[in-house]
């Protein structure tokens, strides 16, 4: 059965950080895979988290088997970060919450619900995306489109031609939209444009389905949530997932939630019972330790407290960094203005380095950079700055 098989390809991510870890230079940079690291060049585990786990530890009974969503407790809070405290998206009982393995698992269990109830729908995802956005719903079995999002010459959204996209898009199709801290681009719509983007999503009778992996890294928990209930205003019918990973650095904890929101409370209850059942069919039910560690950082006020304070520290030194950059390349006298990443939000910079340029990065100084040139701000430092910069110089200057 195996012997016909060809090598699969590489992962453009894991398959960026397995070469690096083999990559034997000490002076090896890594600014591929979205994970915050600190000044060091670490990525610890936040304060608040130790704090909960020896909690857990202390009080933690049983490790019964969790509903097939997860439990109640972790539901509540997650919707109350997303929503904020007593929206009435939670007090009208419209919103439904599943605990999943991680974003990806939230993204794929509401890909196969789709796929139930709507099995003729196209999947429209932005361009560019997050490499495993059209792997994951051309797994579940929807054939995947794009819509235009990056201008390359200005570096901006290119509003005008994604709003003249989705306006063509056909009725019931599905949109992917990033909540906020667009991956790979680091720009998001602003406030106004969200609304832009609400309406024509309501005019065309289109499914938002909304990926909400940053929420705290850009301007703020409540600031980086404006596009999801912008949405909420004017949609009916919202996915949203939301990723633990990098707000709570939560990564191998596999923590993430999908959020599900119908016209009514009762049909938001049929739809659970829905996503229960592919749930069950996948992986039974959620593991339980990263939605413990959440639920009670969420519920101690003193515990959400320095929890907010650290996701502010994260996104503080990711827009130091920023600058930081920026100004080094700009006294390197490199060959191009990088001011536009200073405007990006987020873990990610989109550079508009070359596939070839990043090749040489890696193959000449041992920098490591997604093929697409997003650059993972927050692996950059003080002591990796200067280098990091000549070498971009250098690149810039000899390689198309
Ligand atoms: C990334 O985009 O680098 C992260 O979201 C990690 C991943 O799973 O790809």
């Amino acid at each position: 059965m195996f012997e016909a098989l060809e090598p699969a390809p590489r992962d453009p991510i894991f398959g960026l950080t397995e070469a690096f870890k083999r990559d034997p230079s000490p002076d090896k940079i890594n600014l591929g895979m979205g994970v915050y690291q600190d000044e060091h060049g670490q990525t610890p585990v936040l304060r608040t988290v130790k704090l909960a786990e020896a909690r857990l530890l202390e009080e933690e009974t049983s490790k019964e088997y969790l509903d097939i969503a997860g439990s109640p407790a972790y539901a509540a809070a997650v919707q109350e970060l997303v929503f904020g405290p007593g929206h009435e998206i939670i007090t009208s009982g419209h919103a439904v919450t599943a605990h999943t393995p991680g974003g990806t698992g939230g993204l794929r269990v509401g890909a196969e619900f789709l796929k139930k109830v709507n099995p003729t729908a196209r999947v429209w995802v932005s361009d560019p995306t997050w490499p495993n956005h059209p792997n994951v719903f051309g797994a579940a079995g929807f054939s995947v489109e794009i819509y235009p999002y990056f201008d390359a010459a200005a570096n901006t959204l290119a509003f005008d031609e994604m709003m003249a996209a989705l306006r063509a898009i056909p009725e019931r199709d599905i949109v992917l939209l990033h909540g906020c801290c667009h991956n790979p681009t680091g720009i998001d719509p602003t406030p106004e444009q969200w609304a832009a983007i609400a309406e024509v999503l309501t005019e065309r009778n289109l499914l938002p389905f909304v990926d909400l992996a940053y929420q705290g890294l850009g301007d703020g928990l409540r600031e980086d949530a404006i596009g999801v209930l912008t949405l909420c205003r004017r949609v009916p019918e919202i996915l949203i997932v939301s990723s633990f990973a990098k707000n709570f650095g939560l990564y191998n904890e596999r923590t993430g939630a999908l959020t599900l929101i119908a016209q009514s409370k009762e049909t938001a209850q049929i739809a659970f019972g829905h996503l229960k059942q592919v749930i069950r069919a996948n992986y039974s039910n959620p593991p339980a330790h990263g939605a413990a560690i959440v639920t009670i950082i969420l519920n101690d006020p003193k515990l959400r407290a320095e929890w907010e304070g650290e996701v502010r520290e994260m996104r503080k030194r990711i827009n130091r960094t920023r600058q930081l950059f920026v100004d080094t390349l700009a006294s390197l006298g490199a060959k191009r203005d990088f001011s536009f990443l200073k405007r990006q939000r987020g873990l990610f910079s989109f550079s508009g380095l070359t596939k070839e340029q990043v090749e040489a990065l890696r193959e000449k100084h041992s920098i490591y950079i997604v093929g697409s040139g997003r650059i993972n701000v927050s692996g950059i430092n003080e002591a990796n700055v200067e280098r990091l910069c000549r070498a971009i110089a250098e690149v810039l200057a000899t390689t198309p």
